[in-house]
């Protein structure tokens, strides 16, 4: 979705700032991009569809010194993408300019209203409206007065970062609903949308709350309320580091996060395991053992990637710990009556901590008076703090578009999470002893999985024209499929479906012909058997079968076209081992159909517009 940044400071280099700044919140998704700088008392603009290298040839022969400004990557709900669209977005004398991330509601209105006042506007985002407003309300002395009164009149959500000519030194940044992240430096400040943009130069950070707002000039800054209330802020430090957001030699962010995961999974494991007693510790949760054993039910919300990793918790959870749970798109969780009864739990899942449905569905959980978690990965993200407690899944930043880390460790922490709730119920000593064992294997067994890259590169090569695929598995695989061919869908553009492998038997099978590459993820566990029987009914109708198995289980070779091997672990754990094959097909795949990995076309690492 759409990232912003601004800069204020002594430096006189905004524009390469920006530039940088703009470049590294590429991954989030775009489709055109902007920059406004204040140089001289006056203001220094460029804006264009298409990507930031576009931009900054643009920028090549324009003087973009300066010590203050504000740029934006936008990605589309109002308006094409084009040039006009595109922000900054200017007041009608071109001497206020605006970056906006979220969506104005009540613009419409606004705008008759306006429009009727003699503001003329240049395009058709709901952005402008905003601007214009603020010119307004606007004496040409206090920026952050104007912006106050603009935004008490629109309903929506917002990350703005707003300059003018007349202050040629203030920042006025402020949030409702999107995030907005406030970087300190030496006399320096930035406003973002997230860390990433600002870290190469700052890890000193204050996170803004809904409805509080930032003003800042070179050695000055403070935060307040949109109601113009002093709010106290309160530093804190990123523990991410520069090389973390950097390819590290690899040709993409979604291979390096990839190979990242023997560590990410061990971080995810850190310190949680206990092998004395055979259980996990999971401090973040803040509940005792009491209140964890009182909990009778469990509802995990989240979205896409997430939402699998909810459906494996459901596993997991039901297998190991005898409580019932549901999984549900926080999408449409936020707008049923939920049902929220005594001793329900509810988790959050969420890679960015930002996504606006999982947010949603977090705060309808809380009103209707349930205890609510969450499971993120950026920490002091907006799900984490609106959480009452939860879990992080320690990944490290996550830039390719697509999750495949961050995946691997929210499974990881719900295997935790199944363990500990397991031990106080139906798991014996030796039984969570086991488990332990088998966890710490993981990431080892992870490593020697990734050595099939070659091999997985070479079945892509024979598949990567092929225009749809299949995903099969059952029990715990069945969610793996689905994660499988969401990978497929979001980098290569390709059709894939995810099925429960026996509800193949139920439309699926009409497509299967001797042109359908079907990928069946059979390891040898409970449902072994049963989808040996599903595989040959893919094979007497001349599909291609691509099987994940484990190792040791030859009697695939004969039967499938192709064969990639994980070690063996519990039942439970494989999915955590069989979705790495996976996404390594998606990834190779695609970059032979030559799509941009990391940033797909039409979608956004964290979906902050509804
Ligand atoms: C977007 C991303 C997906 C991600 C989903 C949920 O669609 O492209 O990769 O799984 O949002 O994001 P979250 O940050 O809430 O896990």
């Amino acid at each position: 979705m759409c990232g912003i940044i601004g800069y204020t400071g002594r430096s006189r280099k905004v524009g390469e700032i920006l530039l940088e700044g703009l470049k590294r919140l590429e991954y989030r998704g775009y489709d055109s991009a902007g920059i406004a700088i204040i140089r001289d008392n006056s203001m220094v603009t460029e804006k264009t569809p298409g990507k930031i290298a576009k931009l900054e040839e643009r920028l090549k022969d324009m003087d973009i010194s300066g010590s203050l400004g504000i740029a934006h990557t936008r990605w589309a709900t109002h308006g094409e993408p084009n040039r006009i669209n595109a922000h900054p977005h200017y007041d009608s004398k071109m001497r206020i300019a605006l970056v906006h991330n979220g969506i104005i509601e009540n613009y419409q209105t606004l705008k008759k209203s306006l429009l009727a006042e003699g503001h003329e506007f240049r395009s058709e985002t709901d952005t402008e409206i905003l601007v214009h407003l603020i010119e307004k309300f606007y004496n040409g002395k206090n920026l952050e007065d104007a912006v106050q009164k603009a935004l008490k009149v629109v309903e929506g959500t917002y990350g703005i970062i707003v300059i003018s000519e007349s202050e040629p030194d203030k920042l006025v940044g402020a949030r409702n609903g999107s995030p907005v992240v406030v970087g300190i430096g030496d006399d320096e400040y930035f406003i973002a949308s997230d860390v990433a943009a600002i870290l190469k130069h700052t890890k000193q950070v204050i996170y803004l709350e809904d409805q509080q707002m930032v003003v800042a000039t070179p050695g000055h800054f403070m935060t307040m309320t949109v109601e113009n209330e002093y709010v106290e802020h309160k530093i804190q430090e990123i523990d991410w580091d520069l090389d973390m957001i950097e390819k590290g030699g690899f040709e993409h962010f979604m291979l390096k996060e990839i190979f990242e995961q023997p560590e990410t999974i061990r971080n995810a494991m850190r310190g949680r395991l206990i092998n004395d007693t055979g259980k996990a510790k999971l401090g973040g949760l803040d509940l005792t053992d009491e209140q964890l054993r009182e909990i009778r039910r469990i509802v995990i919300l989240g979205c896409g990637t997430s939402w699998h990793a909810g459906l494996l918790g459901e596993y997991m959870i039901e297998e190991t710990a005898r409580i019932p749970v549901e999984v549900e798109y926080a999408s449409e969780f936020r707008y049923r009556n939920p049902i929220m009864e005594d001793g329900t739990l509810v988790f959050a899942i969420s890679q960015s901590g930002e996504t606006v449905d999982t947010l949603a569905a977090l705060r309808e959980a809380k009103s209707k008076g349930a205890q609510a978690m969450g499971i993120c990965n950026v920490v002091g993200s907006t799900i984490a703090r609106e959480s009452e407690a939860g879990i992080y899944i320690h990944a490290g930043p996550e830039i390719g578009v697509a999750s495949t880390k961050a995946f691997t460790s929210q499974i990881t922490v719900l295997s935790l999470l199944a363990l500990a709730l397991g031990r106080m119920r139906d798991i014996s000593l030796a039984e969570g002893q086991q488990m332990i064992k088998a966890l710490r294997a993981l990431p080892d067994q992870v490593t020697h999985i990734l050595e099939s890259d070659e091999k997985i590169r070479v079945i892509a090569e024979e598949y990567h024209h092929h225009n749809n695929f299949l995903y099969l598995g059952r029990g715990a695989n069945y969610p793996v499929a689905l994660e499988g061919a969401l990978k497929l869908k979001e980098i290569s553009y390709v059709h894939a479906e995810g099925y429960p492998a026996a509800e193949m038997k139920h439309g699926p099978i009409a497509l299967i012909d001797d042109n359908m590459p079907v990928v069946i993820i059979a390891p040898r566990d409970a449902a072994y058997q049963k989808i040996v029987g599903n595989i040959n009914e893919v094979k007497a109708r001349k599909g291609k079968i691509i099987a994940i198995t484990s190792e040791g289980n030859d009697e695939l070779i004969k039967m499938a076209d192709h064969v990639i091997f994980v070690p063996k672990t519990l039942d439970f754990l494989y999915p955590i081992l069989s979705v790495i094959p996976l996404q390594l097909l998606a990834y190779h795949i695609a970059v032979m159909r030559g799509c941009h990995v990391d940033q797909p076309r039409n979608l956004a690492k964290s979906v902050t517009v509804e």
